[in-house]
């Protein structure tokens, strides 16, 4: 086997929010998937970080009367909390907000601009007068332009659903001050994504390579068009001061908008992780780099990884992603995640419940299929699906005989002659076990046919065990070697389902290599 390099990352959570279980599907996934691929000896690095800028972030602050900087640390710490209270583990979690992610944002903006990529134009948006503010989509409110539902958002309504510019609202207010917002024009910078030079780009790279799911690269060429067609328009990556970010180079008043710096956090935590563990950089992020880059992320933010992104690398010398993970929203019992529903569950309101975070990982696992399908979360079936596979299937293989081997054989297996009779049972009951189903599973991130194919082999150890029934021959002293064979080979099945599981549930799997004290559980 040869071993890969690979550069993993999840999407940047904002820093405004607490992580709660829709999150969960993406971090847990991709941990699984780190997992799996570091157990293959492959060299992993999985690389994520707080997405700290923006309108939103700074007004949180100052409504909470402190700076923006205070507030994203402390949500950063919070952030790696929850994360680690779910056994997501990064080799990085870092922050927009440096110097890291800083310096690859003016590189790449002033490459972008070198190239001619960079165009500047004045448009006119809507501005608070009062608070002296250049309101977002979000910040506007007012009556809906088609159906006339009062108090809704600036770009589409909640009552009709209708799409619209925050111009068009009728009564428009500032959600910050209530003032009336006024029009006011100011310079923005674009990067042209209309250019040729993007967009011939694009169009070869969303179809070719293998670089989307199919799902997605049908999206991508329904928003692209055809050749010759220009559908891609120039993309506004500039915000006029107050705004909490980057300011651009060369420019004053001006910052970069958070989605231009949010994917180069992507790089500047992973520099941060190269300056610390003495990892070559460039040699994940240069134009030939042989390494792998593969970026998780959800649905709704396809747009900005699979045109922005590589749009902006390829046209600043940067190698482009091997591969982007789009995964589908999760519902909970059917519908979308609703706080008056009860619904709205945060990851740490889980675990202050007592409730144990390997079970929704192996939850999740049980539902993902590397699609962008909606997953959904029924509690019912929650609780049997945990309930009957990890206690009843695979748990319960290790309760019906490590009793017996602590008990009656000083908590060793057999060795010698009947450990080669309990492998010539193993061959003779086992043998239609495909190694290369499961790996082959994980590797595609199908993690619900890992599931199935490792629940189908716990069901037959268990048709195994019952039909040795060891707790029967252990009435008889004469058949001891009988009972020490049978329990060990319970042990032993369990000890292969354990390895299997272990991306799935590596605490679990760390507490049954100081059990069985046999050592790390590798894949070999
Ligand atoms: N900050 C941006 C990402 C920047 S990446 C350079 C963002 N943040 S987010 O906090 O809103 O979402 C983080 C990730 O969680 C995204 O990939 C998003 O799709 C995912 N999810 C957020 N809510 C989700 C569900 N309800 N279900 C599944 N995934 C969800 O977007
Ligand atoms: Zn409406």
């Amino acid at each position: 086997m040869t071993t890969r390099t690979i550069l993993v990352t999840s999407a940047l959570p904002y820093a405004n929010g607490s992580i709660h279980l829709g999150h969960l599907v993406e971090y847990i996934q991709t941990d699984i998937w780190v997992r799996f691929q570091k157990m293959q000896g492959h060299t992993v690095h999985y690389v994520c970080a707080d997405d700290t800028h923006g309108t939103p972030i700074m007004l949180r602050a100052e409504k909470e009367g402190i700076t923006p900087e205070a507030l994203i640390a402390r949500v950063h710490t919070e952030h790696l909390r929850d994360f680690t209270g779910f056994h997501i583990t990064f080799d990085q979690y870092y922050s927009t907000h440096s110097d890291e992610t800083r310096y690859y944002a003016e590189d790449i903006y002033l490459k972008l601009k070198a190239a001619g990529l960079i165009a500047v134009r004045a448009i006119e948006q809507l501005y608070d007068p009062v608070k002296n503010l250049f309101l977002p989509d979000r910040f506007v409110k007012g009556e809906c332009p088609k159906c006339g539902a009062a108090d809704q958002y600036g770009d589409s309504c909640e009552a009709c659903g209708a799409a619209y510019a925050p111009t068009d609202l009728k009564n428009p207010y500032s959600a910050v001050s209530g003032a009336t917002p006024i029009r006011k024009a100011s310079e923005h910078f674009f990067f042209k994504l209309s250019d040729a030079r993007c967009a011939d780009f694009l169009r070869r790279w969303t179809r070719e390579g293998n670089h989307l799911q199919a799902e997605a690269a049908n999206k991508m060429a329904e928003w692209l068009g055809e050749a010759g067609e220009n559908k891609l328009s120039d993309w506004d990556i500039s915000r006029d001061a107050p705004y909490f970010g980057f300011e651009i180079p060369g420019e004053t008043g001006k910052y970069f908008y958070v989605w231009l710096d949010a994917p180069i956090g992507y790089m500047g935590s992973f520099r941060k992780l190269c300056a610390q563990k003495g990892i070559d950089f460039d040699a994940y992020w240069n134009k030939d780099s042989a390494a792998e880059l593969y970026h998780f992320i959800g649905k709704d933010i396809l747009y900005f990884h699979a045109l922005f992104w590589p749009a902006m690398l390829e046209n600043a010398g940067y190698r482009t992603p091997t591969q982007i993970f789009a995964h589908g929203f999760l519902t909970v019992n059917g519908e979308k995640m609703s706080k008056s529903r009860g619904t709205f569950i945060t990851a740490e309101s889980y675990l202050e419940q007592g409730l144990n975070p390997e079970w929704l990982r192996y939850y999740y696992a049980a539902k993902l299929n590397g699609s962008m399908e909606d997953i959904d979360l029924n509690l019912d079936d929650f609780v049997a699906r945990v309930n009957s596979d990890l206690v009843g299937k695979y748990i319960n293989i290790a309760s019906r005989c490590a009793g017996f081997i602590s008990k009656r054989f000083g908590g060793k297996l057999v060795e010698g002659e009947d450990y080669r009779l309990l492998q010539q049972m193993v061959d003779e009951h086992f043998s239609g076990w495909q190694p290369g189903v499961i790996e082959a599973a994980y590797e595609a991130r199908d993690f619900s046919a890992a599931v199935r194919h490792i629940m189908r082999r716990a069901d037959e150890v268990n048709e195994l065990i019952h039909a040795l029934a060891p707790w029967e021959i252990a009435k008889d002293e004469s058949r001891l070697r009988e009972l020490h064979r049978a329990c060990s080979l319970g042990i032993q099945m369990f000890y292969l389902l354990s390895c299997y599981l272990k991306p799935i549930l590596p605490h679990t799997a760390r507490q049954i290599e100081d059990f069985l004290g046999a050592g790390e559980l590798a894949w070999q």
